[in-house]
């Protein structure tokens, strides 16, 4: 089959790999129809993750199921599924909890956690391909209803609608509540829009690409430019002094000012300062404990320096990390089948496999107008 190989640092490249199979009887391997590209594949692809040349990329994958070991019931030959970017066994102490995204058995180096072609999740390939094995199928895999519609937006339930959602929860959004969101790549939009669906009063997101500030106003989002403004000002001004009820983290480690160098407590920082005390920060872009390429001696070592003494004087409640997409995701695919959510609004590109290359290029440079890429590798 096709697959997008991550070959080194800036290098991808499509080509030939040999087809998945059915390894276990609780396997399932999925013709792929979009796979998307992700915030988080750009981490390997500028070298600050450290992958294996050789693997397929892709963590974000739908498709329709070809095939389906002997333990899989539930899951038919046929069925449309959407696959979560964490792969779970669903019966450790941690799946069983609900974590899917810490399973303490599927990544075989003992880390609580594993993924689809991505660095230290494990050894298995991602979808930027035709084809995709899916482990514990019966357990991983969400039914879709059948055909090809809403394809853009349920694409979006493999990772980041999600993702965005889990921000909203953990910064406990609720009904009236004044949400300031960092961050409008694909993930802090989906947090967006994910605060509006559960009764936000007024969202704020804050970037700096005028393109994707824009997008956020289609989620009646009310954005700020901090190239131009200070977003502190902005926030406290809008809430009589008082600061956001909630925060929502969707930058990461490679925070960066307007003039482009990183600062990996940025963020961190910029949230205490916006959210009022008692207020609540949900962190999900992804902070690391070793970036050898980070800006300071200490974020190395995953030691980041914010303003921690302001969390506590504040009573600012902070949670964070991965999402365990299985909790949200069958909720956001029936509100976007009942027309409530809307998440393939932020596609700007749909192209066949082999123009991976270009699209993380565009993707990784933010270039004007490269939002969110859908690769549909069946049109390759
Ligand atoms: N927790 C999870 O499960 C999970 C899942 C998916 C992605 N992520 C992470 O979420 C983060 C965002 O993902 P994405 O796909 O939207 O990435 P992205 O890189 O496309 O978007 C990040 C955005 O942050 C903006 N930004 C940079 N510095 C900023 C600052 N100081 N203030 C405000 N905005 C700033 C950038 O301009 C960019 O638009 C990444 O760290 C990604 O790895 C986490
Ligand atoms: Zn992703
Ligand atoms: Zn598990």
């Amino acid at each position: 089959m096709k697959a997008v190989v991550y070959r080194g640092p800036f290098e991808i490249a499509t080509e030939e790999v040999e087809d998945p199979r059915i390894e276990k009887p609780s396997d399932a391997v999925i013709k792929v129809t979009t796979a998307n590209i992700c915030g988080s594949d750009l981490h390997p692809y500028e070298g600050r993750a450290p992958l294996d040349a050789g693997m397929v990329l892709g963590h974000e994958n739908m498709g329709v199921v070809v095939e389906v070991g002997a333990a899989v019931e539930r899951v038919k030959v046929g069925d449309r599924v959407s696959v979560p970017f964490n792969i779970a066994c669903g019966t450790c102490r941690n799946c069983d909890a609900g974590w899917t995204n810490a399973c303490l058995r599927a990544n075989p180096s003992g880390k609580p956690t594993a993924g689809y072609g991505y660095p230290m999740m494990g050894p298995y390939r991602g979808g930027q391909a035709e084809y995709l094995r899916v482990p514990w199928a019966e357990f991983n895999l969400l039914k879709l209803p059948p055909g090809t519609e809403y394809e853009n937006d349920f694409t979006m339930l493999s990772d980041i609608f999600p993702t965005g959602y889990h921000g909203t929860e953990l910064a406990g959004v609720r009904p009236g509540d004044t949400v300031a969101v960092y961050g409008a790549g694909p993930v802090g939009l989906m947090a967006a829009h994910s605060a509006m669906l559960r009764g936000a009063a007024q969202v704020f997101v804050v970037d700096k690409e005028a393109d994707r500030l824009a997008l956020a106003e289609k989620f009646e989002a009310s954005p700020i430019n901090f190239a131009q403004t200070d977003p502190t000002e902005a926030i406290l001004e809008a809430t009589g002094g008082l600061g956001a009820d909630c925060g929502i983290e969707a930058v990461g480690y490679q925070a960066h000012d307007a003039a482009g160098h990183e600062h990996p407590e940025m963020v961190l920082d910029k949230l205490v300062e916006a959210v009022r005390s008692t207020g609540r920060i949900g962190v999900v872009g992804v902070y690391n404990p070793e970036d050898p390429g980070a800006a300071t001696e200490g974020a190395k070592k995953g030691r980041i320096g914010f303003d921690y003494g302001s969390v506590f004087d504040k009573n600012i409640a902070m949670g964070h990390g991965q999402c365990p997409v299985k909790r949200y995701n069958r909720h956001l695919r029936d509100l976007i089948v009942a027309g409530r959510a809307r998440p393939g609004a932020i596609v700007s590109h749909e192209l066949p496999l082999e123009e991976a290359a270009r699209a993380y290029d565009q993707f990784d440079k933010r270039i004007d107008g490269w939002t969110k890429v859908l690769l549909h590798p069946a049109a390759a």
